[in-house]
């Protein structure tokens, strides 16, 4: 896929322009619906569910070592044919430290599974780490865990307005840019041309950066999707009508145009506590799942 720098919104539209689809992947939580850990037969029922939309055969997580995740998810991927991005949690040393034992661990014999390895979750958007700092801490994974793809997910601003370029040129293998149109709070029906607008600006700025268009740091987006209840965030609104509509729009739309996806995310997580809003509001997270807490799905995720 090319975005030789921002490319016009209209173009959006035309999805003729793209030879391959982009992959379509899904963001999973490693709790049960009770808030205690998964088990690698809880992952698998988790695969087996996702494994029949579409060829998705791809997931992403977020701590190698919390609930053992890399220790569990692997076997069950293994099984399945499936693929997994396993995260870091570079927030804390110790975090940091015990999610690389995790990968040092886990990781050699199941080398097939492992695609990447993405260190931090929006930790420059939650202003924990400044690009050098995270990029010390990438390096630092790299050198543990040699011959894997590692990098990071962000929110998509902070690829476009440069706070991650030290990462751009710092070699990292991929970047992952999380853009949620529901938290800018857009209304439903300008929920995919903002989501658009948003991935575009935040690939356009790291190619600019790198120089690169084929060949340089592989590109996807990290996070992205619409709750189907919850709480209202300014003009965005909760419902199962427009989680169905994004999805035809904005997720069959970007991977029709090649771009690579990770829908956020799998499965409603009822455990999770309320979380405040950018703006203060009291936020629900418990219902962005594509499929319900029970894997039965919500909607038709066929294009
Ligand atoms: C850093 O990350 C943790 C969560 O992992 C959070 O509690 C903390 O507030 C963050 N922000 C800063 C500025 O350290
Ligand atoms: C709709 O999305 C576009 C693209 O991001 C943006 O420029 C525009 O301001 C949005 N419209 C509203 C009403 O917010």
């Amino acid at each position: 896929m090319r975005f030789s720098t921002i490319i016009p919104l209209a173009l959006a539209a035309a999805p003729a322009v793209v030879s391959a689809a982009g992959s379509l992947g899904f963001a999973l939580g490693d709790k049960k619906t009770d808030g205690s850990c998964k088990f690698q037969a809880d992952w698998a029922a988790d695969l087996k569910a996702i494994s029949t939309v579409q060829s998705s055969k791809i997931v992403r997580t977020y701590s190698a070592s919390e609930c053992n995740t890399a220790k569990e998810i692997l076997p069950a991927a293994k099984a399945a044919g499936f693929k997994v991005i396993l995260g870091v949690w570079p927030d804390y040393d110790d975090s940091l430290a015990k999610d690389e034992a995790a990968l040092i661990k886990y990781t050699p014999d199941y080398k097939d599974q492992v695609y990447a390895i993405t260190v931090g979750s929006e930790t420059m958007y939650r202003g924990n780490f400044t690009g050098p700092e995270l990029l010390q801490r990438i390096n630092k994974i790299k050198k543990a865990v040699p011959g894997f793809k590692v990098g990071t997910a962000d929110s998509w601003n902070k690829y476009q307005d440069g706070t991650a370029d030290a990462l751009i040129t710092g070699g990292v293998d991929i970047l992952l840019a999380n853009g949620f149109s529901y938290w800018q709070g857009q209304t439903d029906s300008n929920a995919t041309a903002s989501f658009f607008d948003d991935i575009m600006q935040a690939f356009g700025h790291i190619q600019q950066v790198s120089g690169k268009v084929d060949g340089g740091i592989e590109l996807w987006v990290g996070e992205t999707g619409w709750p189907t209840d919850g709480s209202k965030y300014q003009a965005a609104v909760p419902s199962l009508e427009g989680a169905k509509n994004y999805w035809k729009k904005a997720i069959c739309g970007i991977t029709a145009w090649g771009v690579n996806v990770f829908y956020f995310e799998a499965f409603d997580e009822p455990w999770k506590p309320k979380s405040i809003g950018q703006d203060g509001s009291v936020a629900d997270e418990t219902h962005w799942g594509a499929w319900n807490a029970d894997r039965t799905p919500k909607f038709s995720m066929e294009c």
